[in-house]
């Protein structure tokens, strides 16, 4: 008997978690790596093939390492592995990917698995990125293909010095079903895992230090920032010039047009070769295109169709299980990636398209492959569903840096990692109030979001959307389905117009604000909450202000979000206005802010009501901004091509600004083809406000023709 109880006790203590703390090594500075167990060999860093852009952190400040790194506790378990990351009462917590209602995502549980966004933040989105930011200053990723489940503070331990305290349901009205909880719980079903943190010390230092840990961001080639229209889906040759034409004729600004479906002999899946009837001839078209300044963009998806020229040697390197019937190339293996590489540049890329659009790489479950699915290079199905929207944009973005060409296109799935990489992620979800909070969780998870613009059902809508859409990091109309051109509403034809064309106006400050992005990490659209002078207390609605917040971390979190709002690059303050609403709260960070209009003084950290009428999408600047715009062309400035700037200062305060400068099209700023010029304004002795900019170094890039300067706040 009591042998028993021994082997017993003995039995029980086998399968008690062997917690561990995490021994933590420094790989770049402010950043660590900790490893619970035995990780798995395929990991999210592996496959986007990320390299730290070590330059960019020498302008971080120095940091130790977080005290919280200490608490983290890992425990392998059931060949599946646990991690505990405490928190502290009124911590908020950012992050989680691409989610698409909330900002704040403390009290979330979200199952991370690449999806088509289903209309509920459960996990299952285009970028389920594993790494979250705390309001704190600090940050952690999990380096896992795997589907994880995050409990972003659920479930309280019975040990914990901050256990709730039982209530009685009955009597006490402050009983709540989710008792307090002070830990974000990840568990990992592999029986190890490798865990980073990122210091800050303010939050954007974190996702900073994020952005330079993964290779820095994007920087598009100044065609990528310009206007796009995707045409319809059976459109031809003929119809595509024709479209290209009218917006010349009308005065509409158009980089790149995207063709959908039926430019390719099939669909759905895929043969990645012209359908001859629309398309008689490829390279001819591509070049007539490009000699009006309109460069082409093809839809595709990844699944190979039986009529393919490439299926048959694609076949032995692709998955068990077919999408629409077409093969899955097994992106995991050299092989397959190189056999579809080989197939777009010979099709496409040689005679001068310029980009993707890769769909359907994210879900649905109902046609995707299933999670029994198996691959040749031994990637899990699981696996590959979390990473397969990684591959198609390594293989296509290296397809293009091998040519030193830069491209700027469209994916529909991505993971951690990919913060360099040239895409942009949409969907089919259409919200716009939901797009534009997608906007602002994009820029904390190393990813680029575009709110576009579809059809509409009214002028007021489409207008409303497009004003959106011209502050965001691609200016698309998808008019795939709706035809819809940018002139389609009369009534609104000239404002949408005049956005265009601010858009294309505002291209120096558009292209500076991603160098921020690729040179420092600096995401171009983000959150208020990186803000310095935002003070989340200034969010609290009214209603809430008399709960106890401090013990409800879920109200708290509602209560004090703001997810209608987001910065666009340094200095602009965008609060989109949706269809039906005649007018709007903006919370104002600390700080005086202006008009983007008008120059005129709006407030200081506090909450303002604005209406601006439909014309206007209300934008605020803040005080000292320095915004270079130049004249508003149809196309972008092509290499070297000189520009007339025309630089606008805000407020009362001096400005500065660095413009950056470079060829635009290709990766010479890599070998310091670049230039930065410093911008100043300040008051001479009259109190006269005078702006400077410095000359480009010798040998280096140097694209401006005149400068002229224009005060927008008088007094
Ligand atoms: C959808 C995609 C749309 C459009 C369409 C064409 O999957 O999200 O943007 O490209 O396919 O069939």
């Amino acid at each position: 008997m009591k042998k028993k109880l021994i082997l017993g006790a003995l039995a029980l203590l086998m399968l008690l978690p062997a917690k561990a703390q995490i021994t933590w090594q420094q790989v770049e500075p402010g950043v660590w790596k900790g490893v619970v167990g035995i990780p798995e060999s395929y990991s999210l860093l592996d496959v986007s093939g990320a390299t730290p852009l070590k330059e960019g952190f020498t302008r971080l400040p120095e940091v130790a390492l977080p005290a919280l790194a200490n608490e983290i506790v890992g425990a392998v378990q059931d060949g599946k592995t646990s991690l505990r990351i405490p928190l502290q009462r009124k911590e908020q917590l950012y992050g989680f990917g691409l989610n698409f209602q909330t900002v704040h995502q403390r009290g979330k549980i979200l199952n991370l698995h690449v999806d088509h966004y289903g209309g509920k933040d459960n996990g299952r989105t285009h970028a389920p990125v594993p790494f979250y930011i705390s309001n704190l200053g600090y940050g952690v990723l999990v380096n896992s293909a795997r589907y994880l489940t995050v409990y972003a503070s659920n479930g309280a331990r019975k040990d914990s010095p901050n256990a709730p305290i039982a209530k009685d349901r009955n009597t006490d009205k402050t009983w709540t079903a989710n008792p307090y909880s002070d830990a974000v719980s990840i568990l990992v079903p592999a029986p190890g895992v490798e865990i980073y943190i990122f210091a800050g010390p303010t939050p954007m230092d974190v996702v900073r230090r994020y952005n330079l840990f993964c290779g820095g961001g994007t920087l598009p080639p100044r065609w990528g920032l310009g206007f796009t229209q995707r045409t319809q889906k059976l459109y031809t040759a003929e119809d595509v010039e024709k479209e290209a034409d009218e917006f010349e004729r009308q005065g509409y600004p158009l980089d790149f047009i995207g063709l959908e479906p039926g430019w390719q002999s099939r669909a759905y899946p895929c043969t990645f070769e012209w359908d001859k009837k629309r398309f008689a001839n490829p390279a001819e078209f591509v070049k007539d295109m490009l000699d009006k300044g309109v460069r082409i963009n093809l839809w595709t998806n990844p699944y190979v169709s039986p009529e393919s020229g490439v299926y048959k040697e694609m076949v032995p390197v692709s998955g068990s299980h077919t999408v629409w019937c077409g093969i899955v190339p097994d992106l995991a293996g050299e092989k397959a990636r190189q056999l579809w590489k080989d197939k777009l540049e010979k099709e496409h890329v040689n005679i001068g398209v310029s980009g993707y659009k890769i769909d359907e790489v994210d879900g649905y479950d109902r046609y995707l492959w299933p999670d029994v699915a198996t691959f040749p290079s031994g990637v899990s199905a699981e696996q590959m569903r979390q990473t397969y929207g990684l591959w198609v944009q390594r293989t296509t973005a290296e397809l293009y840096k091998e040519r030193n060409q830069r491209t700027f296109g469209l994916v529909r799935a991505s993971n951690a990692g990919a913060s360099s990489y040239p895409y942009v992620i949409y969907n089919d979800y259409y919200s716009h109030q939901d797009f534009i909070t997608a906007l602002i969780n994009s820029g904390f998870s190393g990813v680029l979001w575009t709110p576009e613009v579809r059809g509409s059902k009214t002028g007021e809508e489409w207008l409303r959307r497009f004003q959106s859409v011209v502050f965001s990091p691609m200016a698309m109309i998808n008019a795939w389905a709706s035809g819809t051109k940018p002139w389609s509403f009369p009534e609104v034809a000239p404002q949408i117009k005049e956005y265009a064309l601010l858009r294309m106006q505002m291209m120096p400050y558009w292209y500076t604000e991603f160098a921020r992005y690729h040179f420092d990490g600096i995401p171009p659209f983000r959150a208020i909450n990186l803000e310095p002078g935002f003070n989340a207390e200034q969010a609290v609605s009214t209603e809430v202000k008399s709960s106890n917040l401090e013990d409800n971390p879920y109200l708290e979190a509602i209560s004090k979000e703001i997810k209608d709002q987001y910065m666009a690059g340094e200095y602009l303050l965008v609060a989109p206005m949706f269809v039906g609403q005649k007018e709007r709260t903006v919370v104002l960070p600390q700080g005086n802010w202006y008009d983007f209009y008008t120059g005129k003084y709006v407030g200081n950290g506090e909450r303002i009501t604005v209406s601006p009428g439909l014309d206007r999408i209300p934008v605020f600047v803040k005080d000292g901004a320095v915004i270079p715009f130049m004249e508003a062309m149809l196309h972008a400035p092509k290499a070297g091509q000189k520009v007339n700037l025309e630089i606008r200062h805000y407020g009362k305060a001096d400005g500065v600004y660095r413009l950056y400068d470079d060829d635009g099209e290709t990766f010479d700023y890599e070998k310091g083809a670049y230039s930065w010029r410093d911008i100043k304004v300040t008051r001479d002795k009259k109190g006269r406000l005078k702006g400077s900019i410095s000359k480009a170094e010798k040998g280096k890039p140097d694209n401006i023709a005149t400068v002229s300067w224009k005060f927008m706040t008088v007094n």
